[in-house]
């Protein structure tokens, strides 16, 4: 199941450390190349022997000493792994986490990995209901980490409560959804418009608004990770997803060009795009001089295409997702432009709250869809919000 998957098993000290080799054992029968970076009191715990029998690789401890291979152990072992996995990650370590601390293997390794990230926290219960411990889990949210929610149930300290790892098997499931992604979305081709627009007023000016295009680049990516083609057009200053066609533009009416262009083909389009709905009429071709006898200057704006409303007059079979940033009203506002614009769905954010919306990392949002469906999902990372929308289009595309 897991051939060719190279698994960094972090293991921090803590008494379910022992069901680490659980897992290491059973990544190892299904194929994955697991090597095991332990912490100092992790250790204590279970021997490092016990790992490196079971997975056949050396067990770093101890950043300083090397194996033959390995380089620099923490670099070597970011550099390497597919994914990155903690079982169980401890408060301590959840913390240094996210601090950016790295003061041993494990949390080097983490600082310098670039694969998805994993963790099942376990620990006692007012350890885990600890302010410090929830808004430092609530970063490592924001920052991409899958958090596997502890269970409930007796745990060593004698307490009952949360705080216990889960069963090994829903530690297996989740691992499996982690490093054997849906493809659900193969074979689909996804048009993804994200971040501002920039309305030109002269060489140096121009009219903008406050999307940072993170919304609409977290569609891309997750799209292109669940299987699509993605196209993404936007002028947001983001790093390309993996595997995603950019194509840049700026104005309303060059994001217009791009998605037209690429409108037939397509199966699917996001518009994520904070798109001006006006912009300057006749942008100077000379930098606009401030002179001393005129104390005011007005622009004449005239009206953007608007290019969700035109894809949806000219929809053939593709899917079509708009949004809506709204700061009151949002119901009421967002059932307004599904119809106005013959979307199949209507992304709604509210963005007079807080994590929701411009430039922030998470966002709240809820689906409208025809006939008065109405999906509200709680603060999430933008990555799991386009998971929330992309199952929503899976679901939707099922039940043509
Ligand atoms: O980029 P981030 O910082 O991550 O922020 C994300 C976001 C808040 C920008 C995003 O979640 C969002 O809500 N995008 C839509 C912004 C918006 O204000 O939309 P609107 O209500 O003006 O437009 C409704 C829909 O029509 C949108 O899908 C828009 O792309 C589209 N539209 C709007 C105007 C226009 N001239 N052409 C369009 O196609």
């Amino acid at each position: 199941m897991f051939a060719n998957k190279k698994i960094v098993l972090g293991i921090c000290g803590g008494i379910a450390a022992y069901k680490a080799a659980d897992i290491a054992s059973w990544l190892k029968k299904n194929g994955a190349d697991v090597h095991c970076v332990m912490t100092a009191n992790a250790a204590k715990f279970i021997s490092p022997l016990v790992l490196q029998a079971l997975t056949a690789n050396p067990v770093a401890v101890d950043e300083f000493v090397t194996g033959p291979g390995w380089g620099i152990v923490h670099i070597a072992l970011a550099d390497k792994a597919d994914a990155l996995v903690i079982v169980p990650a401890t408060a301590n370590v959840i913390g240094k986490i996210a601090a950016g601390i790295a003061d041993d293997a494990l949390t080097s390794a983490v600082l310098a990995a670039t694969c998805p990230l994993f963790m099942a926290p376990a620990m006692n219960t007012n350890m885990y209901r600890n302010p410090a411990v929830q808004h430092n889990l609530a970063t490592l949210r924001e920052h991409g980490w899958h958090i596997l929610p502890p269970a409930s149930g007796h745990l060593a300290c004698g307490a009952v409560g949360e705080g216990k790892l889960p069963d090994v098997t829903v530690i297996e499931e989740a691992l499996q959804k982690l490093l054997l992604p849906r493809q659900d979305l193969a074979g689909k081709k996804v048009l993804v418009t994200a971040g501002p627009t920039s309305e030109p007023i002269d060489p140096v000016r121009y009219i903008t608004n406050r999307s940072s295009g993170k919304m609409g680049y977290a569609v891309a990516a997750v799209a292109r990770e669940r299987g699509a083609e993605v196209v993404l057009v936007s002028g947001a200053h983001l790093a390309t997803p993996a595997g995603v066609r950019l194509i840049k533009s700026g104005s309303a009416v060059e994001m217009r060009e791009a998605v037209i262009s690429e409108y037939d083909t397509c199966d699917i389009v996001v518009m994520a795009a904070a798109v001006a709905d006006y912009r300057v009429a006749a942008p100077a071709d000379r930098k606009i001089k401030k002179t001393d006898d005129n104390d005011e200057l007005t622009l004449h704006l005239v009206k953007n295409p608007d290019i969700l409303r035109e894809l949806g007059e000219k929809k053939t079979h593709q899917l079509l997702v708009g949004f809506a940033a709204e700061t009151n009203d949002l119901d009421a506002y967002a059932t307004a432009k599904l119809q106005k614009k013959n979307a199949d769905m209507l992304v709604g954010n509210d963005v007079s709250r807080a994590g929701a919306g411009f430039d922030v990392d998470t966002n709240i949002i809820t689906i409208f869809q025809p006939g008065g469906i109405k999906t509200e999902y709680p603060l999430c990372s933008k990555q799991q919000a386009a998971e929330y929308i992309l199952d929503a289009v899976v679901e939707a595309l099922r039940g043509r």
